[in-house]
């Protein structure tokens, strides 16, 4: 199962925040924003990464993540020279998916849930098709809205519907099977010059290969896209780690995944134990207590 994180785009939304930095690179708290769409899909097993963004931001991913090797897993990047939209992912990245099926998680989705990890690695044995991974909110108006039969059933999905059949949204994170590529070469692009993931979804529930799971009550979901989304996050983030855990430590799900051993974590913590983030890092590569680890409940 190869991983695509979407982070390019102009970020005109959180502008002037993002006229000198990539918003995905902006801090949530104590990490970079795509620290946390990286440990999301990270939980789910799927090791084999490409980071997708700007000719003028890629750059700087690369400084903070690197290719991946550190940590047990292989980041590579692509350029998306223009937002030409979310399905465009497996245009730019139809050679890194190879013959392979593909995940696919927007670079400003923060998910923490306790059965996302097990779920996420379910939906990614034997696919066929697509599955979404819903959430209810208050205001379903500029999401992907997801229309449900009472058996649960979807019965259809409308990107930012200004009357939403109910309330339910598609988050920012998919999985396919690797025709998605040929899927994604297919559609056309939207009224506002877009090749929609909607569109892309839509087409595997004509086919009745699509599948809906809705993330439980016990669930958070935020997109850090905005002013407000972007401060919720930090301080939802702040609050989990208050009790001494870390939400999206990389490091820590490298060592609990058995990517890296605990002297290779300690060194890591090692090399930034001015931050709390080091000292965190050095503190649980000696901890064999797993059931204290934070991604247990991530
Ligand atoms: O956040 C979940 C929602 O994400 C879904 O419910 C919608 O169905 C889906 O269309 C998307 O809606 P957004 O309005 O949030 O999409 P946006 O255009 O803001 O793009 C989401 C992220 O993807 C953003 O961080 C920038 C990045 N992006 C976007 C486009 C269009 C790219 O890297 N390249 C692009 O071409």
């Amino acid at each position: 199962m190869k991983g695509i994180i979407l982070a390019g785009g102009t970020g005109t939304r959180l502008y002037p925040l993002t006229s000198a930095l990539s918003k995905q690179l902006l801090p949530v708290y104590d990490k970079p924003m795509i620290y946390y769409p990286l440990s999301t899909l990270m939980l789910g097993g799927v090791r084999d990464f490409l980071v997708i963004s700007t000719p003028t931001d890629l750059p700087l991913f690369r400084k903070v993540l690197g290719d991946g090797a550190e940590l047990g897993l292989r980041i590579s990047y692509a350029e998306q020279p223009l937002a030409a939209g979310i399905a465009d992912a497996f245009r730019v990245g139809a050679e890194f998916v190879g013959p392979d099926p593909v995940s696919l998680i927007l670079g400003d989705n923060i998910f923490h849930s306790p059965e996302l990890p097990d779920v996420l690695a379910r939906s990614m044995k034997d696919v066929d098709g697509c599955t979404l991974f819903g959430h209810t909110v208050a205001d379903p108006r500029p999401y992907g809205v997801v229309e449900k039969a009472p058996d649960g059933s979807v019965l259809g999905i409308e990107e930012k519907p200004s009357r939403p059949r109910g309330s339910e949204i598609a988050t920012g994170l998919y999985v396919y099977s690797n025709d998605v590529v040929e899927t994604a070469h297919r559609i056309t692009p939207s009224a506002r010059g877009e090749l929609e993931i909607t569109d892309v979804n839509r087409v595997y529930l004509a086919q009745g290969r699509a599948r809906l799971h809705s993330l439980g009550p016990g669930s958070t979901w935020l997109d850090a896209g905005t002013y407000d989304g972007l401060l919720d996050a930090a301080r939802f983030v702040r609050e989990q780690q208050s009790a001494g855990g870390r939400i999206a430590c990389l490091e820590e799900i490298a060592l609990r995944m058995g990517y890296i051993d605990a002297a290779a974590c300690y060194s890591l913590g090692k090399k930034h134990k001015n931050s709390g983030y080091g000292r965190y890092v050095m503190e649980i590569s000696s901890n064999t207590d797993w059931g204290r680890l934070t991604y247990v409940a991530q």
